[in-house]
């Protein structure tokens, strides 16, 4: 694959070779994507301070996310359809993940399964589920990320019902996708996407097809997904999921200062600050501008990550200057993916970590463990 200097570079590759469907399903938000755009804007109005003549050498990455080491506080975001960027896609991303250092999150609408990821890794990955109505499904899928070891459960709170993505219903988007002609030429013209995705027999989503009552075709999977999101899912919920998994909780999707105190209350080990990265309540402010409100509700009693918008190092520090503890990305990984499987995924980390090196050393810090407030220039409420 050609060199990639930035997460831009990755995504302009991407767009080359991933078929439009896919690609679009990634590139988008909800309704107007205004929160889409305002995720990754609100980075750049916060300002970092530049210090001198402070000694540099020895720098480490190194942290923990809920107790887990990391090579750096940056870890892989649950997304869905990812084995259709690429071929066994989530077995890839997951693999670079693990050798990079860094956790990976499964989504439960992953083309590879539990299963296929935990046959291909050696440590322990994370495993996000989406609660459905079918709760037989929902503990089957629990017990098998028990069974694969994943180390933690990643539960999302904010998709009770689905927002509106245009480019997905103009682009029909189903997996796999339908042979209408202009699939077929799209995909036609995207030669290195068919003949690996033509090589792999995982083509469909693996956690629900063969898993779910009464889904075994396309047709039966997009009813059985259109009406299973749970519009009734409740904090009582939280409390029994906490209590089946018995290991690590990381609550996804909380936005809102008070729902950030109602998560306090529910024993996480951790909360994901988070808007589904601009796909569901279009209108809602940036992650990282809620970030400060969050902080100040939740105080140190559980472990603070965010997502939604970060495509450089220095918004990793940033994320981390304002009180979280590690950060997800989605897109940047994604993008890496489609432009070059597992070599793709390595580049869009190692372009993130080789940022955040120099972006710290330039903040006049030496081990992000000690990144804190004061490497913004002005106090963190008054910059957004
Ligand atoms: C997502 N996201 C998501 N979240 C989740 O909990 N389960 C899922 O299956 C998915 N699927 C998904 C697909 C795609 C294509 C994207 C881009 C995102 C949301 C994801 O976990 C994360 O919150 C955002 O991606 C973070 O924003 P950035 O880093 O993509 O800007």
């Amino acid at each position: 694959m050609p060199k990639a200097l930035t997460i831009a570079d990755l995504k302009a590759q991407a767009k080359r070779r991933v078929p439009t469907m896919f690609f679009d399903y990634a590139d988008s938000g909800s309704w107007t994507e205004s929160t889409y755009r305002s995720n990754e804007e609100d980075f750049s109005r916060i300002k970092l301070r530049q210090r001198v003549l402070v000694d540099m050498t020895g720098r480490s990455l190194e942290s923990t996310m809920i107790g887990e080491r990391v090579s750096m506080p940056v870890a892989l975001a649950p997304t869905g359809f990812t084995g259709m960027q690429h071929a066994d896609g989530e077995m890839l991303a997951a693999q670079a993940a693990e050798e990079f250092g860094v956790p990976f999150t499964l989504s439960t609408m992953s083309i590879c399964s539990i299963e296929d990821v935990a046959s291909v890794t050696t440590k322990p990955f994370w495993f996000q589920l989406y609660v459905m109505q079918d709760r037989d499904f929902v503990l089957n899928l629990i017990d098998r990320a028990k069974a694969a070891k994943c180390s933690a459960l990643v539960l999302t709170l904010d998709l009770q019902i689905l927002g509106q993505r245009h480019k997905d219903l103009r682009n029909g988007l189903s997996a796999p996708p339908k042979l209408t002609v202009k699939n077929i030429l799209d995909m036609a013209i995207r030669p290195r996407w068919c003949m690996a995705m033509l090589k792999t027999p995982r083509r469909t989503f693996g956690n629900i097809v063969g898993h779910a009552k009464g889904v075994n075709d396309l047709s039966s999977l997009s009813s059985w997904t259109a009406e299973q999101f749970d519009p009734r899912l409740s904090w009582d919920d939280v409390a029994w999921i906490k209590e089946r998994w018995g290991g690590k909780l990381i609550l996804k999707g909380i936005l809102d200062p008070e729902d950030a105190r109602l998560a306090r209350e529910s024993g996480a080990d951790a909360v994901i600050v988070s808007n589904h990265g601009g796909r569901q309540l279009d209108g809602a402010p940036s992650s990282i501008s809620m970030l400060p409100f969050i902080k100040d509700a939740m105080g140190d009693r559980i472990e603070l990550h965010l997502d939604g918008g970060i495509r450089s190092g220095q918004d990793v520090i940033k994320a981390l200057a304002l009180g979280a503890k590690g950060v997800f990305i989605g897109r940047p990984f994604l993008y890496g993916l489609g432009a070059g499987g597992k070599q793709g995924v390595r580049e869009a980390l190692e372009i993130i970590r080789k940022e955040l090196d120099i972006t710290m050393a330039l903040c006049g810090k030496r081990d992000i463990r000690n990144v804190d407030g004061s490497i913004l220039w002005t106090e963190p409420k008054s910059l957004i």
